[in-house]
């Protein structure tokens, strides 16, 4: 039997990938299952298939193993793509180690939210065309990258309650499922509800970490790794 590591310290990812590669023969730990803990690979990436690749080979490398790895973020088209890589800390640009360091997960994905409806003010609602991304990255302990893939999320970025062109339909914050930016972001096609109005379930269904995790896994099949 095969072993990968998910270089992921959230059991609830290390459990979803495990239960779906139930019976192939395959075996999925997290960091948090080895005795050891390693050093954080610094993520300075300008992509997500960067940072996904500088995690897998880093943890790869470190344990011995074939290692997953992810990455993902919010593109908006009228902001050229931002904030991409740096989605997790899009209110400080990036910077994940001054004031952010001090607020919670909560506050900081307020703070992310509050910048993005900011720089979105004057963006027709038509024009807030958005994705969630999300890139997927196997390396074997020599660096080898033996599969990668991406899914994607397709939506639009709603617009805040008390600006002047907004309308019932798509008025935000709403919801209170997921993180990040799900609040704001409603679900294409029909744009009515936001990903933290969806049950959990049905997001995994058709979000960029649901698509992302089934492409990968048919491809660890694939590699007929044992
Ligand atoms: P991570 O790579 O999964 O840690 O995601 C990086 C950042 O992208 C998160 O901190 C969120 O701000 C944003 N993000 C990624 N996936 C989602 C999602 O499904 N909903 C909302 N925000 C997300």
């Amino acid at each position: 039997m095969s072993t990968i590591v998910l270089a992921t310290q959230n059991p609830g990812k290390v459990s979803e990938l495990r239960s779906m590669l139930n019976g192939s023969g395959i075996e999925i730990i997290g960091l948090d299952d080895l005795a050891q803990s390693f050093p954080e690979p610094a993520e300075n990436g300008s992509t997500f298939i960067e940072n996904a690749t500088i995690k897998a080979k880093a943890y790869a490398k470190l344990t011995g193993m074939l290692c997953l790895a992810d990455d993902s973020g919010l593109e908006i088209d009228a902001l050229g793509g931002k904030p991409g890589v740096i989605s997790s800390h899009f209110a400080f640009d990036g910077d994940a180690e001054g004031e952010a360091a001090g607020l919670t997960r909560q506050q900081r994905d307020d703070l992310n939210i509050d910048r993005v409806l900011k720089d979105l003010d004057p963006v027709e609602p038509r024009d807030r065309t958005a994705r969630f991304v999300c890139v997927m990255v196997l390396s074997d302990p020599d660096g080898n990258i033996l599969a990668s893939c991406e899914g994607r999320f397709e939506g639009r970025i709603g617009v805040p309650f008390d600006h002047p062109h907004c309308t019932p339909a798509d008025s935000v914050p709403r919801g209170s499922n997921g993180f990040g930016y799900d609040p704001i972001f409603l679900v294409a096609e029909d744009y009515i509800y936001t990903s933290a109005e969806i049950e959990p379930e049905h997001k995994n269904k058709i979000s960029h970490r649901g698509h992302a995790v089934r492409s990968m896994i048919e491809l660890i099949k694939e590699l007929q790794l044992d």
